[in-house]
C-alpha cells in the first residue's frame, strides 16, 4: 500500500508504521538534497503555520520557521505568554479558532495530554514540537543522521545507546523509535529512570514486528560494546524543577559520555549524538553553576573532550532537525 500521510497529526512515534516513518525519512533526504542542489520546489506556497511554544526552543522554533519559509509558507511564533492558551482560553477552543486561520499547527508544552487535546479539537494536523514524554520530530532527525553517518548500514543493522536520564522525553523516544525501525537499541540507565513500564511494554511489542533488538540495563559495560552511536541528554529536562540536580549528578555521573565511555564500544569509528543543548563546559550558566557546586567542570552529561572530538556529530544532527520537519510539514500539508 502506498503511503500517504496527508492531514495526520504528528504526535508520537508509535501513531506510525515502520514504513510511514521510513517514508518521512527519504523524504527528509530528498529534501536536504534538493536544497544543497537547487532544486527546491515550493510545496506549501500560501499555507500558513502556528508555531506554539510553552517552552523555550532555539532549533526546533528555528527548523519549523525557516523549513516553512523555503517552502514557500508563512509561520506565526506564539511563545509562553504570547497567546491566552491554557489562562484565558481552552486548548480546544484555541484549537478550534486556530484550525479557522492555519493550515499546520506546532506545539511544544508540559504534558502530552495537552498536545493531544489540541489535535482532538483541530481541523488540521498538529505537530508535537516536544512534550515532557515524547520528542518524535527529534528522531526523524536523529535517524537521518544516523544513516549519513551509518557507513552503509541499513537502520535494522545500526546500534545505539542511550546513556543517562532514560524517563524523559528523549529516553522514550529514542527507545520506541528504534524499536519500531528494527535497531539494536539499548537504554543504558538506573532502573528508576528507565522508561516506564507501559512505554517498554510498546517498545518490545513493537520489536517483535520489526526484529529489533532492545535491551534496558544500567551497566555501560553492557550496554556500550558495538554500539555505532553513542548518546545522551541533559540530565534535567525543560519543566523540572532545579532542585532535582543533586541527585540527577549523583545517579548520572557514571552514565557520562566521556572518553572512557566511548573506548567502550570497541568501535574507532563509533559516533557521539546529543539533541542539544548540551552541557559541555562551563560557558552556561547552569553548566557554571554545577560547576561552582561540585567542581565538574568538564562537562555534565558529555565530556568536554568527546563534545569537541571528531566524534560529535551533534552539529549535523542539529541541522537535519530543518529538513526531516520540513519533511514532516510537506507530508502532511504541503502539495504533494
Ligand atoms: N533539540 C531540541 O529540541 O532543541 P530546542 O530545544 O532548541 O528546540
Ligand atoms: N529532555 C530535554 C530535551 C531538550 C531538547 C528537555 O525536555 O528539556
Amino acid at each position: 500500500m502506498a503511503v500517504n500521510l496527508k492531514a495526520r497529526d504528528f504526535l508520537k512515534e508509535l501513531d506510525f508504521t515502520k514504513k510511514e516513518l521510513a517514508f518521512l525519512l527519504d523524504l527528509s533526504r530528498d529534501l536536504k538534497r534538493a536544497r544543497y542542489t537547487g532544486n527546491e520546489v515550493k510545496q506549501m506556497a500560501g499555507k500558513n503555520v502556528a508555531l506554539f511554544f510553552e517552552k523555550a526552543s532555539t532549533r526546533t522554533r528555528c527548523a519549523f520557521q525557516v523549513g516553512a519559509n523555503q517552502q514557500g509558507a508563512g509561520s506565526t511564533y506564539l511563545g509562553p505568554d504570547g497567546s491566552h492558551i491554557g489562562h484565558k482560553e481552552s486548548i480546544a477552543d484555541t484549537a478550534r479558532v486556530l484550525s479557522r486561520f492555519y493550515d499546520g499547527i506546532e506545539f511544544r508544552g508540559f504534558e502530552h495530554s495537552a498536545v493531544e487535546e489540541l489535535a482532538k479539537y483541530s481541523d488540521v494536523p498538529v505537530w508535537n514540537g516536544l512534550t515532557n514524554e515524547w520528542h518524535p520530530t527529534q528522531m526523524l532527525a536523529d535517524f537521518l543522521t544516523m544513516i549519513e553517518h551509518g557507513r552503509g548500514k541499513s537502520v535494522e543493522d545500526i546500534t545505539y545507546t542511550y546513556m543517562g536520564d532514560a524517563h524523559s522525553n528523549m529516553g522514550r523516544s529514542l527507545l520506541v523509535m528504534g524499536a519500531i525501525m528494527g535497531s539494536d537499541v539499548r537504554i543504558c540507565s538506573p532502573k528508576h529512570l528507565w522508561p516506564p513500564e507501559d512505554v517498554q511494554d510498546s517498545a518490545h511489542e513493537r520489536a517483535e514486528e520489526s526484529g529489533a533488538r532492545v535491551m534496558l540495563t544500567e551497566d555501560p559495560d553492557e550496554a556500550l560494546p558495538g554500539a555505532d552511536f553513542v548518546m545522551t541528554d541533559v540530565w534535567v529536562s525543560m519543566g523540572e524543577p532545579d532542585s532535582v540536580w543533586n541527585e540527577r549528578i549523583k545517579l548520572l555521573t557514571p552514565y557520562q559520555v566521556n572518553s572512557a565511555a566511548m573506548a567502550k564500544t570497541g568501535n574507532p569509528h563509533a559516533k557521539f549524538m546529543h539533541c542539544l543543548p548540551a552541557f559541555h563546559d562551563t560557558d552556561t550558566e547552569v553548566g557554571k553553576d554545577v560547576a561552582e557546586k561540585t567542581g565538574m567542570d568538564q562537562g555534565l552529561e558529555v565530556s568536554t573532550e568527546v563534545f569537541n572530538s571528531k566524534a560529535n556529530i551533534a552539529f549535523d544532527e542539529a541541522e537535519n532537525r530543518m529538513h526531516t520537519i520540513k519533511a514532516i510539514m510537506v507530508a502532511t500539508i504541503g502539495d504533494i
